[in-house]
């Protein structure tokens, strides 16, 4: 029998079928194993079924000389070294489709919030602001109108594109940008500087790599308008989160509302949580029970067709295995 190692729990019924298919050992904590737990706990594991909290790197591998598949329980996969996986011939499982629209509903929450001030408002009543007033306040709060603002996308896969769609239904102009040129209904392709500077709400839908990280920094917040509100529901690393800091605390830019942080989890003591144009989530995107559900079906039925040989559901170097899966 194969021997599984899952880093974490997780919700629905597949961990309890891959129980029944596997020799498993399951996470039981509610936090992440370290490093140094992780390569004791896959040290004579055929397979790892991982998180985004876990590296995995060239160490993770040498600990774990009888490893044949990964499986991550994620969408994005800048947590694994894919050179050190595709030197050793294992194939890697990610789960992309099953997130993209409640990601983009998070996303879309995150805009909502952010143009309409809700956290602001949220704030005001609970700290006795508005009972401090004698009623409705024609000033108050006023936010940003939706219909006929332009929607910035960075990113025109899946995810960005269920955004489009949201926000067409809201009667915004969307423009957006793709590495590779990327033809979406409803979409105006621009150059990556027209975005920036035409964008009222700008959200960002890409994948963190070498190219990505810091894509927005301070030279770009420089060029987006004062009025701007900054979305990410995508990676923290894309956003240099220093200039970003200083962009809100100048008012350079109106607001962020952000799900994802350079180093996750941020602490109170973050700066961003001391600035009241920054909305903050902690890395909600995914977050309904229908959606991690499949995602973790997906995430133990791709892990299963690696350990038996077979070609996964998804899986993002098919030929890490050199035709050897059918
Ligand atoms: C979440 O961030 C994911 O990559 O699935």
């Amino acid at each position: 029998m194969h021997k599984v190692f899952v880093s974490r729990k997780l919700p629905g019924p597949a961990l309890q079928q891959l129980a029944e298919r596997v020799e498993l050992q399951c996470w039981p904590e509610n936090s992440p194993p370290s490093p140094q737990a992780l390569q004791q706990a896959v040290s004579d594991c055929d397979g790892l079924l991982c998180t985004l909290n876990d590296k995995i790197d060239q160490d993770l591998l040498d600990a774990a000389p009888k490893l044949r598949v990964v499986s991550s329980c994620s969408v994005g996969v800048d947590h694994v070294d894919i050179a050190a996986l595709n030197a050793r011939g294992i194939p890697l499982g990610y789960t992309p489709h099953v997130l993209t629209e409640a990601t983009a509903d998070l996303a879309f929450a995150l805009l909502l919030c952010a143009a309409r001030r809700l956290n602001e408002g949220d704030r005001f009543t609970r700290n006795g602001g508005w009972a401090a007033q004698r009623g409705w306040d024609p000033e108050l709060l006023l936010g940003r109108d939706l219909h006929g603002a332009t929607l910035g996308l960075l990113g025109l896969g899946p995810i960005g594109q269920a955004m489009a769609r949201r926000a067409q239904g809201f009667g915004i102009r969307v423009i957006g940008w793709n590495r590779s040129t990327r033809q979406v209904t409803g979409v105006e392709n621009h150059s990556f500087e027209e975005v920036i500077a035409q964008s009222d709400f700008l959200s960002l839908h890409l994948a963190l790599c070498a190219d990505t990280r810091h894509i927005i920094n301070a030279k770009t917040l420089q060029q987006m308008p004062d009025h701007a509100i900054l979305i990410n529901s995508a990676r923290g690393a894309l956003i240099d989160e220093q200039a970003l800091i200083s962009a809100l605390r100048k008012q350079q830019i109106a607001a962020a509302a952000l799900d994802v942080f350079e180093h996750e989890p941020i602490t109170p003591e973050h700066p961003l949580l001391a600035l009241p144009n920054a909305i903050i989530a902690p890395h909600l995107g995914s977050a309904t029970r229908g959606t991690r559900v499949a995602m973790a079906q997906l995430a133990v039925d791709n892990l299963l067709a690696g350990l038996e040989g077979l070609t996964m559901p998804q899986c993002v170097n098919p030929q890490a295995t050199n035709g050897q899966q059918s």
